[in-house]
């Protein structure tokens, strides 16, 4: 029996068990069930409406793999833009990313995605998060992706914004609280859930409405192998909470799973590690090569392109390669110096020893791609954006490989977040935000488009759970 049907079936168990009918009974207006961008949004919005929250968290600390978040989070029309005098469009980045879902995404949701992304930004700015770097990911037309001024990690940054709030408007966060199940009337109304703690200790929560904002499921290798059996093996980037057992709280509770088998291998996970290179460090201008030292991709192409042209190269792995200038304008790479997972050389031909590549192979790679660069035209992969030529030493590879990073499906939700069944009615009181849930990114996520995603859609959670608390109060009194 799979993990996900021993959970739900020792939940059920425990419903008829003298162990819960003796647990404690707390109680709240909205209870949230995970503690990264989504479930921290989602609670933090509800508070400032007014409503009880209680926040559970199953993992001892909060952030999830919000936390572990990189690269930046994409954004369009934005005050950090203008600053910089980009140029660019919501539709632009709806665009974008129903092109990289190769058009399998629902479209009214990656609208509101990129519609409401700008005020994301502006709701983050204004909880003290640096988004005032704006540089650029994999798919993206123009430059987007917001991230610290610095190029320091955006997960980071934003997590600890939220958990200052938590803290200053006391925010009720129950870490090493897992739930097991959400509990409902026999109508299927959502009346609160079910909760395990670090003692396993039993308690029930009840609640007029539940938000779903538990993640995805990179961390169960098991159960990424049974949806694609072709990633048996991979390591993942995730943190270990990371295993989808919200999925099935969602499932059991009659949501219906969509996209399942559309799960996202990101191309630079540091080879023999659960490193993650950021893909900023291409979008700043780095360059992959192979074994010999030859270019074998466009490495701004979309992450599922680019992590099938890495497995081709001779062992399955490939080397990130860039330069000092390039090191200095992404303060993330530090990070990789001091987990020792870089190799230098003064010039490009002691590079190319150093990691047993052709030394005349790589200058060649090296000087072909400076002149596409300063003639702003890749004549071999068709690379639009190459910010930094690569030419200053110290010169740095990487050695990079695919690693299960992201899962595209998950719950089905309308435009309010409320959990659809497969009928397509919503189970009352029970919505969804962030990575538990399918639709927005279709069959591949843009890099960057996640933490949008998490902000945007915890939001309009919290907005429209309060409306249903507002609802079902008034019904109560009446
Ligand atoms: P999470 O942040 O994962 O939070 C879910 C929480 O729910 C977790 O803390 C989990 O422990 C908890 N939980 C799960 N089940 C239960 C349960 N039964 N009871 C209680 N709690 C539960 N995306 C971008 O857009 N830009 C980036 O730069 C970026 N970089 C990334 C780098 C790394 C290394 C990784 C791993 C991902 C990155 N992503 C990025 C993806 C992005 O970080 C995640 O998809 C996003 O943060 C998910 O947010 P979430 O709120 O949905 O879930
Ligand atoms: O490469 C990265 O920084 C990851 C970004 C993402 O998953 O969106």
């Amino acid at each position: 029996m799979e993990r996900r049907e021993l959970l739900i079936c020792g939940s059920l168990a425990l419903l008829g068990s003298p162990a819960l009918a003796t647990s404690r009974q707390e109680s709240t207006d909205l209870v949230v069930i995970g503690s990264g961008g989504t479930g921290l949004t989602a609670a933090l919005s509800a508070l400032e409406a007014g409503h009880r929250v209680m926040v559970l968290e199953k993992m001892p600390i909060t952030g999830g793999n919000t936390q572990l978040a990189a690269g930046g989070m994409n954004a369009a029309e934005t005050r950090p833009q203008a600053a910089k005098k980009i140029a660019d469009s919501w539709k632009s980045m709806y665009d974008d990313t129903m092109k990289g879902g190769q058009n399998r995404n629902n479209p009214e949701l990656v609208e509101i995605l990129a519609r409401q992304s700008a005020g994301s930004i502006d709701w983050l700015l204004a909880l003290g998060a640096d988004m005032n770097g704006v540089g650029r990911m994999a798919g993206a037309s123009v430059d987007r992706t917001h991230r610290p001024l610095a190029g320091d990690a955006v997960g980071h940054n934003i997590v600890h914004a939220l958990r200052q709030a938590a803290i200053k408007k006391k925010l009720d966060i129950r870490t090493n609280c897992q739930v097991l199940k959400i509990l409902q009337a026999p109508n299927g109304r959502v009346t609160g859930v079910l909760v395990r703690n670090k003692y396993g200790e039993l308690f029930s929560v009840q609640a007029a409405a539940v938000v779903l904002a538990s993640g995805g499921f990179s961390a169960n290798l098991a159960r990424v192998a049974s949806y694609r059996p072709e990633y048996a093996g991979f390591s993942s980037t995730n943190q270990p909470g990371a295993t989808g057992d919200g999925l099935d709280l969602g499932a059991a509770a009659g949501g219906e799973l969509i996209d399942m088998e559309h799960i996202q291998i990101h191309p630079t996970q540091a080879a023999g590690s659960k490193i993650l290179i950021t893909e900023a460090v291409r979008g700043n201008g780095a360059i992959m090569v192979n074994r010999e030292g030859k270019r074998f991709v466009n490495e701004l192409t979309t992450r599922d392109a680019a992590s099938a042209a890495v497995l081709k190269q001779p062992g399955g792995s490939a080397f990130l390669v860039f330069d000092t200038a390039i090191r200095k304008s992404l303060k993330q790479i530090e990070g990789y110096y001091h987990l020792e997972l870089v190799r230098e050389g003064a010039t490009p031909a002691a590079l190319a020893a150093a990691i047993g590549a052709n030394p005349q192979v790589l200058e060649q790679t090296l000087d072909t791609y400076n002149g596409y660069q300063a003639a702003k035209g890749d004549a071999e992969f068709k690379r639009v954006d190459m910010p930094r030529p690569i030419k200053t030493g110290p010169f740095v590879a990487l050695e990079v490989r695919p690693g299960i990073h992201y899962t595209m499906g998950g719950l089905r939700i309308d435009v309010k977040t409320q959990v659809l069944k497969a009928d397509r009615k919503p189970v009352p009181g029970l919505f969804a935000g962030g990575e538990v849930t399918g639709g927005v990114h279709g069959a591949n996520r843009l890099g960057g488009n996640s933490i949008s995603e998490t902000v945007t859609f915890g939001r309009i959670a919290a907005t429209q759970a309060g409306a249903y608390i507002r609802q079902v109060s008034k019904l109560k009194l009446g």
